[in-house]
């Protein structure tokens, strides 16, 4: 894990590289596009968070993401025409993405794969369009590198849908990835804030969203921590409650979004109420309002989730070795790789 993290400035390099030329088959095969429709599981399905919100906050078309047990389970045709199903999976094997990624081409749907496994993959061959990221092979179950080259993926769809970016931010993005592998902040702080504890809370709203539900899902997975990976709209209506001394908040936020100022007021009142508060990203001031916190990218809001996770991957990895746990192989998992 700790090596396929630090190979993700290349990784993204070479996925960029190879993406962005594809822009403009994503705009004619986008063209009559009214909704969007992501595919997914797992981290693959907080890759297609941070889309949904990209491409409605930056090129205002609804998103939806998919139940795949309409398609597999129920067996339900619904009315696609107009749609543009994103299937998105590091493998490009994952039975039930393939699946329902054909129940969508059933359905009318224009089809889009977003895939670490190659041309040749299953989920490849099966969409009108595929956009394969060069991550090169992922061995540890907890994905990282892929994760970010789906991310990647996603801006170029976003570019390919006219969202209001600017483009060019994309070549920022692997040295600020790089400077947070050489930095990530307090890691140390973080680590002993949350190896005695049973649970967390991580949390983040709109683009950063996405980020908080992967780190949540990275802490389960690698750490075996109860993380609970939610909006902090969401916090406010209820799960507000658990936070205590035994239950911390980790908050994330781009350095410079719109959701910066409520980040910096959840980690006063978390603080405020005698619990730790550990900020990721948000600059100096999510810094300052934090018990501890890890660096962010040096990036606009709109492509900060392609660095934001970083420090998290690192953390992640940190408090796993500290809690005895392999990380490449935490227990009852296993990975569908690119060649199953
Ligand atoms: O190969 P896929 O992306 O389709 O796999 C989906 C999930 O099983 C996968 O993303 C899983 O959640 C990750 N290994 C978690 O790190």
């Amino acid at each position: 894990m700790r090596s396929e993290i630090a190979e993700q400035p290349a990784a993204l390099r070479a996925t960029l590289d190879a993406l962005l030329p594809q822009v403009e088959e994503v705009r004619r095969l986008g063209a009559r596009t009214r909704q969007l429709l992501f595919i997914a599981r797992g981290t693959s399905d907080n890759a297609a968070v941070y889309g949904r919100y990209l491409i409605e906050a930056h090129a205002g078309r609804l998103c939806a993401l998919a139940a795949p047990s309409i398609a597999t389970t129920y067996r339900r045709r619904l009315d696609l025409d107009g749609v543009l199903a994103v299937a998105v999976s590091q493998s490009g094997r994952t039975e039930e993405i393939v699946e329902t990624l054909d129940w969508a081409k059933e359905c009318g749907a224009r089809t889009v794969a977003i895939t670490n496994g190659g041309p040749e993959s299953p989920l490849a061959l099966s969409a009108d369009l595929a956009l394969c990221t060069v991550a090169g092979e992922e061995k540890a179950v907890p994905a990282t590198k892929t994760y970010t080259t789906q991310l990647a993926a996603m801006a170029v769809l976003a570019l390919g849908l006219d969202a209001d970016v600017n483009a060019a931010d994309l070549d920022r993005v692997p040295d600020a990835v790089e400077k947070l592998i050489e930095n990530p902040g307090d890691l140390d702080a973080l680590v002993d804030g949350l190896a005695d504890k049973p649970g967390v809370v991580v949390s983040g709203r709109g683009l950063a969203f996405s980020t908080a539900l992967e780190l949540a899902l990275k802490l389960k997975e690698a750490c075996y921590l109860h993380a609970m990976g939610l909006s902090y709209a969401d916090l406010l209506h209820g799960p507000i409650a658990v936070v205590d001394e035994d239950t911390p908040a980790i908050l994330v936020a781009a350095q410079d979004g719109p959701t910066l100022p409520g980040t910096i007021a959840l980690a006063e009142r978390v603080t405020g109420a005698g619990a730790a508060s550990f900020g990721v990203g948000g600059g100096s001031r999510l810094a300052a309002a934090s018990t501890a916190s890890l660096h962010g990218p040096d990036l606009p809001e709109w492509v900060a989730p392609l660095g934001l996770i970083v420090p998290g991957q690192l953390l992640t990895e940190a408090l796993a070795r500290r809690l005895g746990i392999d990380p490449d192989a935490p227990r009852g998992l296993n990975k569908v790789t690119q060649t199953d």
